[in-house]
């Protein structure tokens, strides 16, 4: 049986690929930050569905819970087959009023943090010379997001990371990708007032927010030996938003 790493796995589209990939026969091991009730409903969730599933409070801004994480993971899976990088925190101001904390803060969690689990996770699958990661970037990442800039840097950030890894990997049989949805009926998007949602939904081909299944199934796809061949693509997933 196979095992994915999600991060932020506890809500959201993190709790979505966490089911997605369980209900496909996979052991889940996800790190969570603050919501331990839910991570553990969830880990409850999961393992009735008769597969593993462990838990950790990872912080991705901390290196020292990563590693810590990485041992006792390896200890009890020995394998890690995917790793999906989706833990992220959006902000939304004007650069010119942002502090230099706020700044770092997201670049930490939204860059940084994906990079430094992204190394514990290749080292592990260099060694079966096999293994996926997708990361979970969005796509103001490409196309840059008013009174989002920070964000949206560090999501185009992600963007290059994939593509590198993807070049610097792929001769030890690991695939990476990048998802970029565009606005997905989760928390992060619940500052949104009835009025601004519906502005946004008339901007959407689609006519609709997409739902944390349909990101968690493109994830599953890019993680599964069906996209073996697919590697370093940045894959759109927002209802014909951004055309
Ligand atoms: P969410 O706010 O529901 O979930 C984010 C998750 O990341 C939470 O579980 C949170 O605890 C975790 N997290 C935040 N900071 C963390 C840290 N320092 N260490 C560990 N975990 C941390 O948001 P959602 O919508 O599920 O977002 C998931 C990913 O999807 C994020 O990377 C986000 O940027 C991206 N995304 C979301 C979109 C949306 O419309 N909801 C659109 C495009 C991208």
């Amino acid at each position: 049986m196979k095992t994915v790493l999600v991060t932020g796995g506890a809500k959201g589209i993190g709790k979505a690929i966490c089911l997605e990939f369980a209900n496909n026969n996979y052991n889940v091991v996800f790190f969570y930050n603050n919501s331990k009730s839910q991570a553990n409903q969830l880990k409850c969730q999961i393992e009735k569905l008769g597969v593993k599933c462990e838990c950790y409070k990872v912080d991705v801004t901390n290196a020292n819970e990563i590693q810590q994480a990485f041992i006792d993971i390896e200890h009890k899976f020995k394998i890690i087959d995917v790793l999906v990088n989706n833990a992220g925190i959006c902000h939304k101001e004007l650069i010119i009023d942002e502090s230099i904390e706020s700044t770092k803060n997201i670049i930490n969690t939204n860059l940084i943090g994906p990079i430094e689990v992204s190394k514990f996770a290749l080292r592990n699958m260099i060694k079966q010379n096999s293994g996926s990661i997708v990361n979970i970037s969005s796509i103001w990442g490409n196309c840059g997001a008013s009174c989002e800039a920070t964000y949206s840097a560090s999501k185009a950030g992600i963007i290059a990371f994939t593509k590198s890894i993807a070049k610097e990997y792929s001769y030890s049989g690991i695939t990476c990708n990048c998802v970029c949805p565009g606005v997905i009926d989760t928390e992060m998007n619940s500052n949104l007032t009835q009025e601004e949602k519906q502005e946004l939904v008339a901007d959407i081909p689609a006519g609709r927010f997409g739902e944390t299944n349909e990101v968690a199934k493109l994830v599953l796809y890019l993680a599964s030996d069906n996209s073996k061949y697919i590697t370093g693509q940045i894959i759109t997933i927002d209802g014909g938003f951004t055309l």
